[in-house]
Order: structure tokens, then sequence, then C-alpha cells
């Protein structure tokens, strides 16, 4: 059975929202502190107001890609305002179905922004020895399915998701002499707002239509948040640089 003790303190990103908000709770059922980052306050304290220990729960609200050279200072100011980090959660992220023929470098750089520039910055400031606690510290970063699948109108999602598996991957070996490690989870559908308002409104896709592409249907956050918290915890320290794909058994 994992669980972790109020000392032990971890940044979750996109923890307003889906896969993010679900990785928040569970760490903080658990019995984690968690620093919840999020542009959305009324939602944050939604998290906050549905947390089974509340008072482990620390709202930050943060637009992550306002002043990404700025993160490692901000990682250090939330350091000096909570104490060492055991860890990561890197969930924010936006998805943008462009074609090719609509692409420009303002639409890559949004989403490279905060898919990638973001984690790798903030990932910069976390592993700082002045900011984690060393050996134990743990980092887990949302990655997708589209970083080894293709799929009309997703080259650039595919980019940042495929650019973080690989860079996750070498940092992982930068770090593993301070005894942290690093994985990337790759979850093909799973419902949250992005892919219930986003994806199924661009595409008409809906679960039903998807039945023969994903066996066990699409996936609930639980189901990613489960193996991101399995990561963060002691139980996966053997574990490092490694990808992992939850993927309703599409098996590719
Ligand atoms: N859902 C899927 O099927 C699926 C599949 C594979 C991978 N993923 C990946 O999983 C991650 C989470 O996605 P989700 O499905 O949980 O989406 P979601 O429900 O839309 O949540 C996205 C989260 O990212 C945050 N965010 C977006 N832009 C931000 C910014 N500039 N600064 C700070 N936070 C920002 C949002 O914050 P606010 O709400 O406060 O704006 C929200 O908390 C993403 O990286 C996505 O690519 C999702």
């Amino acid at each position: 059975m994992i669980s972790f003790s109020s000392e032990q303190k971890f940044i979750v990103t996109g923890a307003s929202s889906g896969i993010g908000r679900e990785v928040a709770l569970l760490l903080n059922e658990l019995g984690a502190s968690v620093i919840a980052l999020g542009r959305n306050g009324a939602r944050l304290n939604g998290l906050k107001q549905k947390a089974k220990h509340p008072e482990n729960m620390f709202l930050e609200q943060k637009d992550l890609a306002e002043d990404i050279d700025g993160l490692p200072v901000y990682v250090k100011s939330l350091k000096e305002k909570y104490g060492k980090f055991s860890g990561m959660a890197y969930c924010a992220g936006i998805t943008g179905i462009y074609p090719l023929q609509v692409l420009d470098f303002e639409k890559i750089k949004r989403v490279f922004d905060i898919n990638y520039f973001a984690p790798i910055l903030m990932t910069k400031g976390l592993i700082d020895r002045r900011n984690n606690i060393g050996t134990g510290c743990s980092c887990v970063y949302v990655s997708s399915i589209d970083a080894k699948t293709c799929t009309r109108g997703q080259s650039v999602y595919s980019g940042t998701k495929a650019g973080l598996c690989a860079s996750v991957k070498a940092i992982a070996k930068e770090v593993s002499s301070q005894g942290i490690r690093m994985n990337c989870v790759l979850p093909s559908m799973i419902k949250t707002p992005m892919t219930l308002d986003e994806f199924s409104q661009l595409t008409g896709m809906t679960e039903d239509m998807q039945k023969n592409i994903y066996p066990f249907g699409w996936g609930e956050p639980k189901d990613v948040a489960d193996m991101i918290v399995f990561l963060l915890s002691d139980a996966a320290k053997f574990i490092s640089g490694q990808n992992y794909i939850i993927d309703s058994g599409e098996v590719l």
C-alpha cells in the first residue's frame, strides 16, 4: 500500500483540471502535501474543497507560459515558501489540432511553451540541490501516446510530447547521481475537459466510435493518476528514465 507523509511535498501542475486534478487529490489522500498549480482560481478552490486533507493542499495560481525563463526562480520561491520538494507531477498541457496548411510559428510556440519548454525549466528549478530532498525525489511528466503514434493534424502536439519523452530520459541520466528519478507516462484517450471539450468537438469522435481502437474504452483520469502516484512513490525507487504507455490495450 502506497502512502506518503505530509513532510513529502509535491508540485502538481495542471492541478485545476483533468489528470493533474486527480493526481493532486490522490497524493493528498495518501498523506502527501501538494502544491497545486493552475491558472483557474475557481477550479483550484474547488480542488481544495474536494481534498481529503485540505490543510495539506496548497494552491498557487500561475500561468506557466508567461515567463518561462523565470521558472527556475519561481520554483526557488516555492521552496522558500513550502520547503524542499520530494518531486513533481507535470500534468499541465494543451492540445492543438493544426494541419500543416494552417500552421505558423506562433501556433507552434504556443503548444511548445506549455508542453515542452515549461516542464524543462520547471525541472531545472527542481533539480537544484537547494530545492529538493535529494534521494527519494521523483518527477513524472504527462507525455502522450501521440509521442509514439501519428494522428493527422497533431504534428506539433506529437513533437512536444516526443521531445519531452526524449529530454526526460536524458535528464534522468544527469540527475541519477543525486538520487533523483524521473519518468514519463504516455496516455491515450482519457475523459477530461481536453478531450471531451476540444477533441470531440473538433473531430466529432465519440468513445463509442473509437471502440475498435480502444478495447477498454476511453480512460478515466484515475487510470493515469494511479500510475503517476506509483512512480512518485518509493515503491518505484528502482525505476527511472522510462516511458510508460497507458493505452486501453491499443497495443502499439
Ligand atoms: N486527456 C487525454 O486524453 C490525454 C491523453 C494524453 C495526454 N494528455 C496530456 O495530459 C495532460 C493533462 O491533460 P488533461 O487531459 O488533464 O487536460 P485538461 O483537463 O484540459 O487540463 C489541462 C491543465 O493544464 C493547465 N494549463 C494549461 N495551460 C497552462 C498554462 N499556460 N499555465 C498553467 N497551467 C496550464 C490547465 O490549467 P487551467 O485549467 O487552470 O487553465 C489545466 O489544469 C496534458 O499534458 C495532455 O497533453 C491528455
